[in-house]
């Protein structure tokens, strides 16, 4: 079952500005979404849109089938949302944002449930605090946990770990697979390749307003990925001929042939075996697979 479904969605601001272009998009139940892309490119305003707090222009958002705008009130409810912005000033004690945040869904008070959200999020001890007396680490904590009070099924959240240092970037990450676990399915977005690496089961990369690319970590690597074959020779060789068939790059004592990620390349065995026709010997060999940040900002550079 898809836990959202959006389709065609477009926006445009007052202004005339689009920041989203025509935006399909599913995120199955029970999955870790990311959604990666630089500053500006539409983040923010898509999950805002989803989690209806942004006006769309046209297009459909399905929550569990139920359209986000016709049945706001129910679609609202199997949300919540950590926002990128978070206010978090409040003399409020940390428990009594949480029960306020329950109340507001028409939840039955449940001291377990809280207790538990906040035990999990390593809050249990600050309870009784005022929000403003925490540190930033469980500031963000607390958002998260108010965010999930009312015990929803997909919790969204906008670049949860923006100017986190990486020990707390690390023990979110830990939390968010756990949550997972307990069948909440997760959308977060970010601007961090390692994020959407390490947490996502799948990851759409969205750029200037336009979704580029939405699939499994694997598969990104597979579809869009190269591999580099690096020959290292122990003197200079001529290689002119063969250089020129393979199109390979010379840098020094060093040649790199550059070959699809996906494709068993025969042109590596035929390269390698008119070396040795040629009596051309090397020292040492290597392959050098690319990553998910080289094939981002190749996207990005369209
Ligand atoms: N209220 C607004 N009016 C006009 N343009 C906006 C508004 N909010 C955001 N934008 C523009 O829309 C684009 C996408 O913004 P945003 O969704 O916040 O991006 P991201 O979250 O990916 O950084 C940006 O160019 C931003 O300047
Ligand atoms: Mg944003």
């Amino acid at each position: 079952m898809n836990a959202i479904d959006i389709k065609n969605l477009n926006k445009s601001y007052d202004n005339g500005f689009k920041a989203l272009k025509n935006i399909n998009l599913t995120v199955k139940k029970g999955e870790i979404f990311a959604l990666l892309g630089p500053n500006g490119a539409g983040k923010s305003t898509l999950i805002n849109i989803i989690c209806g707090i942004t006006k769309k222009s046209n297009g459909e958002v399905k929550i569990f089938k139920y359209d986000n705008i016709l049945q706001y009130k129910l679609t609202r409810s199997l949300i919540g949302l950590v926002p990128q912005e978070i206010a978090t000033d409040s003399f409020e004690k940390v428990i009594n944002t949480l029960k306020f945040s329950r109340g507001l869904f028409n939840k039955k008070p449940s001291q377990d449930y809280l207790d538990f959200v906040l035990k999990s999020l390593d809050l249990y001890t600050k309870k009784n605090s005022q929000i403003r007396t925490l540190s930033g680490g469980m500031k963000r904590r607390v958002m998260i946990a108010k965010a999930l009070s009312h015990e929803p099924k997909i919790l969204f959240l906008d670049e949860p770990t923006a100017g986190v240092d990486v020990s707390l970037r690390k023990t979110l990450w830990r939390y968010l697979n756990k949550l997972k676990q307990t069948g909440v399915t997760i959308f977060l977005t970010t601007h961090y390749i390692e994020e959407a690496e390490n947490l996502a089961d799948r990851i759409g990369i969205i750029n200037k307003g336009k979704i580029i690319i939405v699939a499994k970590k694997t598969d990104i690597l597979e579809k869009l990925g190269t591999k580099k074959l690096i020959i290292k020779f122990n003197k200079m060789v001529n290689l002119s001929k063969i250089q020129k068939k393979y199109d390979l790059k010379k840098i020094g004592k060093k040649i790199i042939f550059t070959y699809d990620y996906k494709k068993q390349n025969d042109d590596v065995s035929n390269l390698l075996s008119e070396l040795s026709n040629n009596s051309i010997k090397f020292e040492d060999i290597e392959i050098e697979k690319s990553n998910l940040e080289e094939i981002f900002l190749k996207l990005l550079d369209k």
